[in-house]
């Protein structure tokens, strides 16, 4: 199988390879390495293979794959894409980026989760498959066992989304503005008997500061966080936040009377890498607590169930433990108080992982 391997490089590229050679990927496959700005130099050298990278925009060149696997971004997907359809190529295109998500050919992969979607996708000829929003994604691993038993009612999802979301440099600017933070008042972190007011006002001064860098977060995240997340919908819904419904019933093939309502409010703070999600979820029926963290956290190998105490929860659910591991622990889980079927919860995965490229890495090892 010929594969066409697009944006390797960037963030999610760079994480995708590491899993790919990690699990051996690239021993089962033909991968052919594109540039959109390199071609004809040396490419990376896979199971033993040296390469020479190709043009990422020579439709004939793309042609000749069996498959398509890019993480270059939606403003590329949207310009070869049609592109090579126009020209006749029916291989499998496996995309990172939104674009396409929510075409009507479009399936959006996740397998822990929607297998048998995908597989009769597969069967029926369709050829594009896109990975889902990072939150979402990440969301649907946590509650896989909920919604495979057709538990969920509706959720309402409050999230917490890391750096990484708005890509390599904000992850570089949280960074620079703990570093500005801490800088502005390292002196008096030093003197045990300064003032802590002290110590605050001159964090304060800190955010004000026309030095402070927020070119790629727009504003202070580090010490603070942004209430929106995305373009504005103009009906007060952030993008971010309909991808949330929008995404998980097509994940889940579901549509008219049986859609399940998500939704809720998406928030950046200064994770790096993991995105933690607050959900209330109202269940289809009253269960015990114990029958419900039994199907949420045998759903797979990869989500973890949490027991509700301090400890636990101090320990796992946080992106410090998470970052860099493909488990989603889920916890807090408890009934509410205002009803039996009204249950809340807490989950955290990595972005970079089953948030972007654990879905269509594992797309591509399902074609072959
Ligand atoms: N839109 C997500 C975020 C990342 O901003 O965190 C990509 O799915």
């Amino acid at each position: 199988m010929k594969v066409g391997m697009i944006g390797w490089r960037g963030m999610v590229g760079s994480v995708l390879m590491q899993r790919m050679v990690e699990e051996n990927d690239f021993d089962r496959i033909d991968a052919m390495f594109f540039s959109t700005s390199q071609a004809g130099q040396a490419g990376p050298t896979v199971s033993g293979k040296s390469s020479t990278l190709l043009d990422a925009h020579n439709i004939d060149a793309l042609a000749a794959m069996d498959v398509i696997l890019t993480c270059q971004g939606g403003d590329y997907t949207k310009q070869v894409h049609p592109a090579l359809r126009a020209a006749g190529w029916t291989g499998y295109w496996i995309d990172a980026a939104s674009a396409l998500r929510m075409d009507p050919d479009s399936t959006i992969v996740l397998d822990p989760v929607n297998d048998d979607v995908i597989a009769e996708a597969v069967a029926a000829g369709k050829k594009d498959f896109i990975g889902g929003n990072c939150t979402v994604s990440l969301m649907m691993m946590g509650l896989a066992g909920l919604f495979r038993e057709d538990l969920v009612e509706w959720c309402s999802t409050m999230t917490y989304q890391a750096a990484s979301g708005a890509g390599a440099r904000a992850m570089r600017e949280l960074i620079s503005q703990m570093g500005a933070l801490h800088g502005s008042v390292a002196d008096l972190l030093i003197d045990k008997d300064s003032s802590i007011i002290d110590v605050d006002s001159g964090i304060n001064e800190c955010f004000k500061s026309s030095t402070f860098p927020t070119e790629e977060c727009g504003a202070a995240l580090a010490g603070s966080l942004i209430a929106w997340i995305d373009s504005d919908l103009e009906n007060g819904q952030s993008r971010e936040e309909w991808k949330a419904e929008a995404e998980t019933n097509k994940i889940l093939e579901r549509s008219g009377d049986a859609i399940i309502p998500v939704d809720g409010l998406c928030v950046r703070v200064g994770a790096m890498r993991c995105h933690s999600q607050a959900l209330t979820i109202k269940l289809r029926k009253d269960l015990p607590l114990s029958e419900i963290e039994s199907i949420i956290g045998a759903a797979n190998e990869w989500t973890e169930f949490v027991p509700n105490t301090k400890e636990a929860s101090t320990a796992k659910l946080s992106p410090a433990y998470v970052s860099g591991s493909l488990n989603v622990p889920v916890g807090r889980l408890r009934k509410m108080s205002f009803g039996p079927e009204y249950l809340c919860a807490f989950t955290v995965g990595d972005q970079l992982l089953w948030g972007a490229a654990e879905p269509i890495r594992r797309m591509l090892r399902l074609l072959g």
